[in-house]
């Protein structure tokens, strides 16, 4: 069968490799369209190189812009890839802009959708990324589900029959190149300056913290009162955001960097002695390494995380300050992501639901 897959933005170029690997091995036909979403090199490129993915088939190259203009783009041009390709299933990968539209897209041309990622809920309506995921799984013929939770939600919104639990498709990438990462020697990426357990990795970029001043400037001298240094890997847009506020990402504990590429993010993770972050996926990679994270949120679609004790949310500088010093949380075995087979379990339910 032919899968086409739309991704766009970083999280989704690396569940894509898992994705692209478990295409090939089943032996359907696989078509990549990237939308240009993401369009830096930092947040773009780099995945497709380091985790060996096909170059994409059709580049659609919106880039920025607000939601409406940014998913508009999607949705204007994706009829034609559609029409072109003809494919079996429409794979899209949670959350985004790029997402929502290539469902609707898909499903107004007829042709099936699945959704991995399906069920997750943060149930805050305010987070574009809310929208995103319910209207997605509506208008989904399969939702592939990470997590029982998921699946429950699922349930509650009527649609059981449509779901299948698969496991969480970073989970396989994560283990693979924490494996290659340890095998390497892990050395820090960020340099002999932060020395082993003795810095905080950071990533900041949801618009809830980053969109208003006032709120972005709370969150930065939370972090410049850390303890050890914060080391910040900037997406594009939290920079964006405190130039055009005249804010210094460069205050007490916290240093800035640009975006690592994934096997050093992985490392750096592994070097430090705690994340703090306002990522979906970092929260969960934290976790999967066991490493403790600091959750700059009020909520979180990945609550096994934080049910295990890996995971606290914080807002506030004393929460944050008090969640980033807490004692290292007690071991688990624990397994809510799957055992790293996830991308195959996907591929197979696709296969048997919809070809
Ligand atoms: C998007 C997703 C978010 C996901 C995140 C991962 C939506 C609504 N949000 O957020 O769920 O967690 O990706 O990173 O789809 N920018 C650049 N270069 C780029 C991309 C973005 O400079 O390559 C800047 C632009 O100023 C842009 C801003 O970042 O306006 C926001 O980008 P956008 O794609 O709208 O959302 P993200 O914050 O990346």
């Amino acid at each position: 069968m032919k899968i086409m897959s739309v991704v766009g933005a970083r999280p989704q170029f690396v569940k894509l490799a898992p994705i692209a690997e478990a295409i090939a091995a089943a032996g359907h036909e696989h078509i990549i369209v990237h939308t240009g979403q993401h369009y830096d090199p930092m947040l773009s490129d780099v995945f497709f190189r380091d985790l060996g993915i096909p170059a994409p088939d059709a580049h659609l190259g919106v880039g920025s812009g607000t939601h409406g203009v940014q998913t508009g783009s999607i949705l204007a041009q994706m009829d034609e890839v559609l029409e072109r390709f003809s494919p079996d299933c429409v794979l899209v990968y949670g959350d985004t802009n790029s997402t929502l539209a290539a469902a609707v897209s898909a499903v107004k041309l007829h042709f099936p959708v699945a959704h991995l990622e399906a069920g997750l809920r943060s149930f805050n309506r305010e987070m574009p990324e809310e929208h995103n995921r319910v209207l997605t799984d509506h208008a989904a013929d399969l939702c592939l589900a990470p997590t029982e939770v998921a699946m429950a939600h699922l349930a509650q919104e009527g649609l059981a029959e449509r779901a299948v639990l698969v496991g969480d498709v970073m989970t396989d990438v994560l283990y693979q190149v924490r494996d290659r990462v340890l095998a390497s020697g892990g050395a820090n990426p960020l340099g002999g300056e932060f020395q082993p357990g003795e810095f905080y990795v950071a990533t900041i970029h949801r618009a809830e913290n980053t969109n208003d001043p006032e709120r972005l400037s709370e969150v930065v001298s939370a972090l410049a009162q850390a303890d050890k240094p914060v080391v910040l890997l900037a997406h594009p847009r939290v920079r964006a955001k405190a130039d055009e506020h005249g804010i210094s990402l460069e205050a007490g504990a916290l240093t800035t960097r640009d975006p690592l590429a994934y096997p050093e993010l992985i490392a750096a993770v592994l070097a430090s002695s705690g994340v703090i972050t306002d990522s979906g996926g970092l929260q969960k990679e934290a976790f999967l390494l066991r490493v403790p994270c600091t959750t700059v949120r009020h909520e979180t679609e990945w609550v096994e995380t934080v049910a295990l004790g890996w995971n606290v949310l914080a807002n506030t500088p004393e929460e944050i300050t008090a969640a980033i010093t807490r004692p290292t949380p007690g071991p688990t075995d624990a397994t809510p992501y799957g055992t790293g087979h996830a991308a195959g379990a996907a591929v197979a339910a696709i296969s048997a639901r919809i070809a």
